[in-house]
């Protein structure tokens, strides 16, 4: 990847906060456990994390942010990172390659699950790995891989408090504290989202993906069966959500018969 430049001189330690959530869950976080970089503000924790794999960092470096310059969001669209208002952390990892296209699946249902256990919050997942409280979303997935596939940066945002997110996302948004009427810990957060990932992970590294499909899919399921439209080839196709494939394509069945959408954005109609 090409030359980045940050916000932040360099990593600042680990306030409190995070850091002693994080040695609470120390024998949770398996590859997590080992290197945390922590910055006040940067442009995005996804350039940070990309320059330190660039420079041979180990798999499981975890960066995390206060605030976001330049937060981005799949399909080209920017996330929202106001100071101290979410959970800003990408990390880098070395998967095999077969295990690709089913990691962002698996870290949609890692964020679900490590937000279920800090918070008991019980949070949806749409196609691939949006997570959502009923029609608001909740927290996203960025997933970017290095040209030769060397590594992957996973981003992770998860809306932590209602601060000023500007209006049109404000409408489609939400968050931990506005779904469960009271203050967090985003340390307690960030760790039982890095040892529900590193659980998962280890199942897609050792060939084991029935286990993330399936957890997936009991997720999605107030979503499966829901019409989606989608932009191929210079048209729009619109179906029914049913399932997900083996690689973890959705599949949707349509007036022409059943296809399945390996990449992009389904939209709910
Ligand atoms: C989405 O569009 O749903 C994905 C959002 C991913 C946002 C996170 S915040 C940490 C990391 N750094 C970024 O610039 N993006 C990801």
């Amino acid at each position: 990847m090409s030359q980045r430049s940050f916000l932040s001189p360099g990593p600042c330690p680990l306030p409190s906060e995070f850091a002693e959530p994080l040695a609470r869950a120390a024998d949770r976080l398996g590859p997590f456990a080992g290197q945390m970089f922590w910055y006040a503000s940067v442009s995005s924790t996804n350039d940070v994390a990309a320059s330190l794999a660039d420079r041979g960092a180990a798999e499981g470096a975890v960066v995390a942010a206060n605030a976001q310059s330049a937060g981005r969001g799949r399909q080209g669209r920017s996330w929202a990172s106001p100071p101290g208002a979410g959970l800003y952390v990408s990390t880098v990892l070395r998967p095999p390659r077969d295990a690709v296209r089913v990691l962002t699946i698996a870290a949609g249902v890692a964020v679900a699950e490590g937000i279920e256990a800090a918070t008991g919050l019980d949070a949806a997942l749409k196609w691939p790995n949006d997570v959502y409280v009923g029609e608001r979303k909740l927290a996203g997935v960025l997933a970017e891989a290095a040209d030769a596939m060397q590594y992957v940066v996973l981003g992770i945002g998860i809306n932590v408090m209602p601060a000023a997110y500007p209006p049109d996302v404000a409408a489609r948004a939400t968050s931990l504290e506005e779904e469960l009427g009271r203050s967090l810990d985003r340390g307690l957060l960030l760790a039982e989202c890095l040892a529900a990932l590193a659980r998962r992970y280890d199942e897609l590294r050792g060939g084991r993906t029935g286990g993330v499909l399936d957890a997936w899919r009991r997720r999605a399921a107030p979503t499966l069966g829901r019409r989606v439209r989608w932009e191929a080839a210079g048209s729009t196709i619109e179906g029914v959500a049913e399932d997900i494939d083996d690689t973890g394509a959705l599949v949707v069945r349509t007036g022409g018969g059943t296809m399945m959408v390996a990449a992009g954005e389904v939209v709910w109609v």
